[in-house]
């Protein structure tokens, strides 16, 4: 579970979001699309604790893992430092991935900001298994869409939505979800963004009578379901362990309020 990755590149890809290849084959052969590693930078002692970071590439085959990470603070700050041939102490892959089963071809991904990370090894599979995937993906500017080319090679129907304008459509994710729902519906619904974005998703998905999985985030320690800082209320009045009864989790059952 432990690994130490070594770091094959890590670019600027937009406004302050960093993309980081990183060989280190246990993980890529054991890792799900949806699932995370718990990162610390080697050889230092702050941050003391681990960054989750989700799993924006998973290539088996060369034992290589990719992340997108967008800087707001310390540890993130610390990782753009890392040069090529620099090591990562990584612990993962880490909690539930995305299920790729359900009845019909139309998949809706509905990205916020940062929270479009986790989707590229989701729409893999999901091509894999012959799925038509159109992705809603919204951020405060231009600037702040990143890595839209590897899904646009991925063959995925890009909606682009900002909230300046500066491209795509302008406002929110939710306006032209509700419009896609309602003209040609969906047979199933991913969506990871900020914590509003998923209530409002959740929503418009509950309106249409649809299913879906939404990938959540909170402030975590172990990462491994010891410490219990990342437990978080669902609608049923339990609390939800993030690390591992999630990240992801079907839509209707986290409680966001
Ligand atoms: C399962 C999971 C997957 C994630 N995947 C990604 C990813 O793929 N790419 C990415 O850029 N980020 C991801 N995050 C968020 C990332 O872990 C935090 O941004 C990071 O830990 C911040 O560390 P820092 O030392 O740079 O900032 P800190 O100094 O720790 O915090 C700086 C600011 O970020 C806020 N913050 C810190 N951690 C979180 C968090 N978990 N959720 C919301 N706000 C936070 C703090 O409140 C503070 O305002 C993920 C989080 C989880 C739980
Ligand atoms: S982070 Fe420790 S229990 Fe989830």
């Amino acid at each position: 579970m432990l690994e130490t990755g070594k770091v094959l590149l890590n670019e600027k890809v937009g406004k302050d979001i960093w993309r980081m290849e990183l060989k280190c084959p246990w993980i890529a052969k054991k890792a799900k699309p949806g699932q995370f590693v718990n990162v610390r930078v080697k050889d230092v002692a702050e941050p003391l604790l681990r960054r989750p970071i989700s799993l924006h590439g998973i290539d088996d085959a060369n034992g290589i893992i990719s992340l997108l990470y967008l800087v707001v603070g310390r540890g993130t700050e610390m990782m753009t430092h890392m040069e090529n041939g620099d090591s990562i102490d990584l612990l993962g892959p880490l909690g539930n991935g995305f299920s790729t089963f359900f009845h019909g071809r139309r998949a809706v991904i509905v990205a916020g900001g940062i929270g479009s990370a986790p989707f590229y090894p989701l729409m893999e599979a999901l091509r894999k298994k012959d799925k038509q995937i159109k992705m809603i993906y919204g951020a405060r500017d231009e600037e702040s869409l990143a890595c839209l080319d590897l899904y646009e090679e991925e063959g995925v129907e890009m909606i682009l939505v900002t909230e300046d304008g500066s491209v795509g459509e302008k406002g929110f994710v939710t306006n032209p979800l509700d419009r896609l729902l309602g003209e040609e519906g969906a047979d199933f619904v991913y969506a990871c963004g900020p914590e509003a974005m998923l209530k409002a998703v959740e929503g418009v998905v509950e309106k249409y009578h649809l299913k879906g999985e939404v990938s959540t985030e909170a402030r975590m320690g172990c990462g491994l379901g010891v410490c219990l800082s990342c437990s978080k209320k669902a609608k049923d009045g339990k609390n939800r362990k993030c690390c591992q009864d999630g990240p992801v989790f079907a839509m209707g059952v986290m409680d966001y309020e």
